[in-house]
């Protein structure tokens, strides 16, 4: 296991998260050999070095990743980001970006009257194409004359893949998958996510809805019940999931698995982000990045450990706020080793 724990809160709440899959593998009989690298803000003031050729090769042979958080105010956006994170998805293939958006009880939602089980969604994130494959430029820089454009690339096997992924994933829960996009004004790339979508939908007999991405925000809030698996391509899956996550209570449960289905190793991160101002005060939530390693341990083939880890998590939610990143983390292992609640 490669554990990237990176800046900000990324440490403190990778910790916890290593914590809790400890306990499940002394529970369930395998053992985890875990690996850190020093990436991310320090590394690179320190010595300008962001993912250097002979890490990524190392982090090609490991079974998984566990990563925390990137990015921090003194370094320049997109440095990290893009050099560490999007590179990493990049390069290992980390072609879906699953996320789950799930009401845990315990946890408040801002939406009124719902319950856990109104808000239970996988978002299935296009990762490796999109605007995000930073095709562009910018030319007569600072002229008045200046011109900058961002190029979304979809390609059919990219598009295809991840839908191929997505209906599986419908085809274990409901049998039924949105498509998001904006159909009716990227009428480029929406009629190749739609054609794509309808042949993959016949092929694997799962019932394909569509949703506008401005229209799915809405929804999103209004009735988010009507979601089950929802796909999309990478900048709208970027912004839905933050929506989700608040719909969800909050960036404190939201986790995420960047997968290659075919090959390892696949990343699995928190949602959040480094949150700079809270890190080394105690207050961050490891639950997120908990259920990330519960992911993790899912995809590796261990279930039991992956469930008794988001049933750590839940058990220990209610009341979360009132505990340190620390003191949750052991009470959700505690629950994880025991089989039990925390208390
Ligand atoms: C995410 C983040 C990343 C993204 C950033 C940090 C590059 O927002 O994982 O959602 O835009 O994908
Ligand atoms: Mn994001």
């Amino acid at each position: 296991m490669a554990v990237l724990a990176g800046d900000g809160i990324g440490p403190e709440v990778v910790a916890e998260a290593r914590k809790a899959a400890e306990a499940a593998g002394a529970r369930f009989g395998f053992g985890l050999d875990w690996v850190d690298y020093d990436l991310g803000a320090d590394r690179y003031l320190r010595t300008g070095e962001v993912l250097p050729d002979a890490v990524l090769a190392e982090l090609r042979e490991v079974d998984a990743i566990l990563l925390g958080a990137v990015g921090r105010p003194d370094v320049p956006p997109g440095v990290l980001e893009r050099g560490l994170l999007l590179r990493l998805r990049f390069e290992l293939d980390l072609y879906v970006n699953l996320r789950p958006v799930k009401l845990y009880p315990g946890v408040s939602s801002p939406l009124a009257d719902v319950k856990p089980d109104d808000i239970d969604l996988l978002v299935v994130r296009e990762n490796t194409e999109g605007v995000y494959v930073g095709a562009g430029g910018t030319v007569h820089r600072g002229g008045p004359a200046e011109a900058a454009t961002e190029t979304s690339i979809e390609t059919r096997a990219g598009v295809e893949r991840c839908l191929r992924f997505a209906a599986a994933k419908a085809r274990q829960r409901a049998g039924r998958l949105t498509l998001v996009h904006k159909t009716n004004v990227l009428v480029h790339a929406g009629d190749l996510w739609q054609r794509a979508a309808r042949a993959v939908a016949t092929e694997t007999g799962v019932a394909l809805d569509y949703v506008h991405a401005d229209a799915a925000c809405l929804y999103l809030v209004s009735d988010p019940g009507r979601f089950d698996v929802m796909v999309t391509d990478n900048l709208f899956g970027d912004i839905l999931t933050d929506l989700g996550a608040a719909i969800a209570g909050g960036l404190g449960t939201a986790a995420s698995a960047n997968l290659n289905p075919d090959s390892s190793p696949s990343l699995f991160e928190p949602v959040h982000g480094s949150a700079p101002d809270i890190a080394g005060t105690g207050r961050a939530n490891p639950v997120a990045a908990v259920l990330s390693a519960s992911l993790l341990l899912d995809h590796l083939g261990e279930r039991g450990a992956a469930a008794a880890l988001e049933a750590g998590a839940v058990a220990a939610l209610p009341g979360a706020a009132g505990y340190s990143t620390q003191a949750l983390g052991d009470r959700i292992a505690t629950a994880v080793a025991g089989g039990g609640s925390p208390d």
